[in-house]
């Protein structure tokens, strides 16, 4: 892992809570100029983390950036070790998550994007994914389900994100249709399940769960036919909780539970 990413799991693992540089750089195995490097390296990215004198780095809550460190530093120890990949941009998380299930990813494998300029919805849809919304698509193996029904699995899907979202937010959102997710009304994620087998023996292989949530997206600026039907959890720069926080819930709630 190279040093700053180091130095940005350790800085999520305390957000609003002040480390050391030298603690930092004890735990990282790098020098205080490194630290500091690091830092600099971070703020440029648009971090927002204050210094202090005596009392070390701070990252506040105004840093709500999607990485794998911001991510890993809340789930579980456990699944720190699930493959989690963040892309800027991707036409498709559930089509980057489909070409490596048929390569063998691992149960539980998680593709997130912070937009998708193609995205998917059920029955050839599309999915307007601007900046703004979280898009994440997540690999199951059948032999880690207890039933493979799609009506179980769909469920089950719905219904963990369903409680991270209520868990973290204390919004309840409720099933309508086959597995749009609505608050009051109006969609505020769509999700899409997609499975590959093996013909000749009609063995299911891989199932792919893909999750739009409108996050703090500006729905003024969806496509019209879409705008007076969806909503988003937050208005745009007032969530109460960070996307990393909410990805890391629904990939705890999905790998530790099974339907
Ligand atoms: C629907 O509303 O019909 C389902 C929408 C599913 C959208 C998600 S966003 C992440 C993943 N990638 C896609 O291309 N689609 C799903």
């Amino acid at each position: 892992m190279d040093t700053s990413k180091k130095v940005l799991f350790i800085l999520e693992s305390n957000k609003d809570l002040y480390t050391s540089g030298e603690e930092m750089a004890r735990q990282c195995g790098i020098s205080r100029n490194a630290v500091w490097k690091a830092i600099k390296d971070l703020r440029e990215k648009g971090y927002d983390i204050e210094a202090i004198s005596n009392k070390g780095y701070k990252m506040t809550g105004k840093s709500d950036i999607i990485s794998v460190e911001g991510i890993k530093a809340i789930l579980p120890e456990n699944l720190r070790k699930t493959d989690i990949l963040v892309y800027e941009s991707l036409d498709s998380t559930s089509d980057k998550a489909k070409e490596l299930a048929m390569k063998g990813a691992a149960h539980g494998t998680a593709i997130v994007a912070v937009t998708q300029t193609g995205g998917r919805g059920r029955k050839d849809h599309s999915f307007f994914s601007p900046k703004g919304g979280l898009y994440m698509s997540i690999v199951l193996k059948p032999e880690m389900l207890t039933d493979t029904d799609s009506k179980a699995v769909t469920s089950f899907v719905g219904n963990a994100v369903i409680s991270a979202i209520r868990e973290l937010t204390g919004i309840e959102p409720y099933i309508d249709g086959i597995n749009d997710l609505y608050v009051n009304g109006k969609k505020i994620c769509g999700i899409l399940l997609e499975s590959g087998s093996e013909f000749d023996s009609n063995t299911l292989q891989w199932i792919v769960a893909g999750i739009g949530i409108n996050f703090d997206s500006d729905i003024s600026s969806f496509p019209e036919d879409v705008k007076n039907r969806a909503s988003s959890l937050f208005e745009t720069g007032k969530a109460t909780i960070s996307k990393n926080v909410l990805i890391a819930k629904i990939i705890e709630n999905i790998s530790d539970c099974q339907p």
